[in-house]
């Protein structure tokens, strides 16, 4: 029998490359990381809420790793660093900081402006975020917590669902998200925009 097959969902190993970037040696299959990631993105969502940020705070390549790194550090060495090697998504490694300030600046406009309601304008800085991929992991997951962030501290409005109501079938609601993302990519936001309140 093939190795990969003895090993039931969850237990799948982790590579000897996720391996060297660990700061918990003792994580041996994807649960357990899956586990320690949950436990810490939990404490970084608790210092969310403990805080008031400004909007000045949060349009910041600073407080963007920030963020990645309260939701990391416990797990990974490179939590809140941007990546240095490219991926089939995202942006090339050396333009993330410039495509990052760029979206920085566009997000101030919106909300100075209101250039799109308050949902709108957070779902539309997370999938620019996720686009840019700044990170070599964990972007999914930053680029939502950053738009709670933007808008419960910036429009003080409650934080999305992503999708919590159909989590009764996880696969078929990840499918559906990742199809609202494809569709974000071809200019449609509104298909993303529902799942976040869904
Ligand atoms: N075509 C796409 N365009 C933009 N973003 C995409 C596309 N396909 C996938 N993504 C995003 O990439 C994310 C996965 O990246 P990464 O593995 O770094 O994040 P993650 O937090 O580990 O993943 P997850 O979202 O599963 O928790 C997905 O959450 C999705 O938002
Ligand atoms: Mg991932």
């Amino acid at each position: 029998m093939e190795l990969g097959f003895t090993y039931s969902f969850g237990q799948t190993p982790i590579s000897h490359e996720e391996r060297e970037g660990l700061c918990i040696q003792t994580i041996s299959t994807r649960g357990e990381l899956d586990e320690f990631e949950q436990e810490n993105i939990q404490s970084a969502v608790e210092w969310t809420l403990k805080q008031k940020f400004t909007k000045e705070k949060i349009l910041t390549i600073d407080f963007i790793k920030t963020v990645h790194k309260q939701m990391f550090n416990q797990v990974w060495k490179w939590a809140g660093t941007f990546r240095t090697s490219n991926k089939n998504l995202g942006v090339d490694k050396s333009r993330i900081i410039e495509e990052l300030k760029i979206l920085l600046d566009d997000c101030q406009y919106w909300i100075e402006h209101r250039t799109y309601p308050p949902d709108e304008i957070a779902i539309r800085f997370k999938h620019r975020m996720v686009s840019i991929h700044p990170f070599p992991n964990g972007n999914g997951r930053h680029s939502r917590l950053c738009s709670d962030i933007v808008i419960s501290h910036v429009f003080n409005e409650r934080v999305f669902s992503w999708g919590a109501l159909h989590l009764a079938s996880t696969v078929e609601s990840r499918q559906h998200y990742l199809n609202t993302i494809r569709k974000a990519d071809e200019g449609d936001i509104e298909p993303l925009l529902r799942f976040a309140r869904s």
